[in-house]
């Protein structure tokens, strides 16, 4: 029962929060931009029909957020974000030496946490489910049903749908290449595209390059395949180091080599398109596969859609990657590949292993970009993609501590920010956890756990509770790093280990 005034004043507590929240909202919405003016006290309190000390209350937690200034005899201003941009982070040295990778577990639970409503979700690379066209693809997939009748129920033996892949092959005069519907093979997603080059040209043990970091799903699969890891340097702008990589091949039996060349999972870095045909020719004069996944090509924040490096492949070494799970829906798993000179090894594995893409969802999508919506779908997505990238950055240089680095992602949907070197961030991970926010710690994107003070941020959605999240972990980070520098007992934790307790 409340004490007498007591639900007066939680009712009063309520309204302030329900204020602060709610403009909040439009600020970040962009309803109120930076710099501009919002409402005088006064007015503020007849529009929405609250006290003055209401407003005032949730105008000092927006003070307080950093969000608005109040200037002297002038009002109340939404803040332009302080400062300079945040340096990049620095590009690792050294070509690590092959290895077996075991990421598992850590793996796992990042992937459950994904699915858990309760927690502020900045760990998986999910695309914002409030930007995907559900509606339009479900009556695709309703028409699909009703049209299709028993076909739908039928394996669509590889290469899959002919009407899906004409739809990607048009689409592939934008990436600069043209590829022939016979040159696609339709996937259950681009993990699958992805295992199965792997497993058309390598074999366990064999040493596959890939870029440093690495998006830890391909971990994974490098993992279950037994192919051991070489990690090569990686520039947060320009994506993997032409020189690096050619003085790994030449003193390491490369079997294969892995890229992101576009807004690289976790570093959105970009392979620019002379780099891109570079690295096509010095693959090329050593003959060995390249595995480009290009999964989050079309999510650019430019005018204009980066290539790929499948558009400077002469000797049909390049196997592109794609699918539909960042643009449209990562649940229909729907994906593809151009396997190029490997294509009759590749249809084959698929045939073998899992037969046909599931049937109706290649049919909806095929109707969903026929139909030609999937332009303007894209041009929406990317506007936002662009905007809370944005406004992720600018949190994280609100909340965090000096000396800490930030990505400059031209695209894509991921952050990746070099944390004080006395920060692990497992211990972040773990701590965050514990407040009800789940992220990628860096440990996951390397088998020689060279990220041990990074952590990828997913950037797709933005809102309040992600601000709130942002300070959370600022405060985590700051506290780890005062206490990590200064008490000589913590000499003892080490790199993805706790603390003895
Ligand atoms: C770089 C990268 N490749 C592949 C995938 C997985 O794609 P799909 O869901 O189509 O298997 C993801 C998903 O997060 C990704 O970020």
């Amino acid at each position: 029962m409340n004490l007498p005034g007591e639900s007066q004043q939680i009712g009063r507590i309520l309204r302030y929060q329900e204020l602060a929240d709610r403009l909040a909202e439009l600020i970040r919405k962009g309803t109120y931009p930076p710099g501009q003016r919002i409402p005088s006290v006064r007015q503020m309190s007849q529009q929405q029909g609250v006290s003055i000390s209401t407003v005032l209350q949730a105008y000092l937690q927006l003070e307080s957020l950093q969000l608005i200034e109040a200037r002297p005899q002038s009002g109340y201003y939404v803040r332009r974000p302080s400062g300079q941009p945040l340096p990049e982070p620095e590009m690792s040295s050294h070509v690590a030496d092959p290895r077996l990778v075991s990421l598992q577990e850590l793996i796992m639970q990042i992937m459950r946490d994904s699915s858990d409503p309760s927690l502020v979700q900045l760990g998986a690379a999910l695309p914002n489910p409030h930007l995907l066209p559900l509606e339009k693809i479900n009556r695709c997939l309703v028409n699909a049903a009703r049209s299709a009748g028993e076909a739908g129920h039928r394996y669509i033996w590889p290469p899959g749908l002919e009407e899906l892949r004409v739809q990607i092959a048009r689409r592939s005069a934008n990436m600069g290449c043209s590829l022939s519907p016979n040159e696609i093979l339709i996937t259950s997603g681009g993990t699958e595209a992805i295992d199965l080059c792997l497993h058309a040209v390598c074999h366990a043990g064999d040493i596959v390059a890939i870029e440093s970091p690495m998006y830890f799903g391909t971990m994974q699969l490098l993992e279950v395949h037994g192919l051991r890891a070489l990690e090569i340097p990686t520039h947060p702008k320009e994506g993997i180091s032409l020189e690096a990589l050619a003085f790994a091949i030449a003193h390491n039996p490369v079997r294969a080599v892995l890229t992101i060349s576009n807004f690289n999972n976790p570093l959105g870095s970009t392979i620019p398109d002379e780099k891109k045909q570079a690295l096509v020719e010095l693959l090329a004069r050593e003959d060995i596969p390249l595995i480009e996944n290009d999964v989050s090509g079309e999510l650019y924040f430019g005018d204009r859609r980066p290539q790929v490096c499948k558009a400077f492949d002469q000797k049909g070494l390049v196997m592109l990657v794609s699918s539909f799970s960042k643009d449209i829906s990562p649940g229909l798993r729907v994906g593809w590949v151009a396997p190029g000179r490997f294509q009759p090894q590749v249809e084959w594995i698929k045939f073998t292993v899992s037969s046909s893409a599931p049937a109706l969802a290649q049919m909806a999508l095929a109707e969903f970009l026929q139909s030609g919506g999937y332009d303007y779908h894209l041009r929406r997505m990317r506007r936002e993609y662009a905007r809370n990238m944005e406004l992720l950055s600018e949190a994280v240089m609100r909340y965090f501590p000096g000396g800490v680095r930030l990505t400059r992602p031209a695209g894509g949907l991921v952050l990746w920010v070099q944390l004080p070197e006395r920060v692990d961030s497992l211990e972040l991970y773990r701590a965050a956890l514990a407040a009800g926010i789940t992220l990628a710690p860096g440990h996951v994107f390397s088998a020689a756990q060279r990220f041990p003070n990074f952590v990828r941020l997913n950037a797709s959605e933005f809102n309040y509770r992600t601000e709130r999240a942002v300070e959370k972990l600022g405060e985590l980070v700051k506290g780890m790093d005062k206490l990590n520098g200064s008490n000589p007992l913590d000499e003892g934790w080490s790199v993805g280990r706790r603390r003895e307790e």
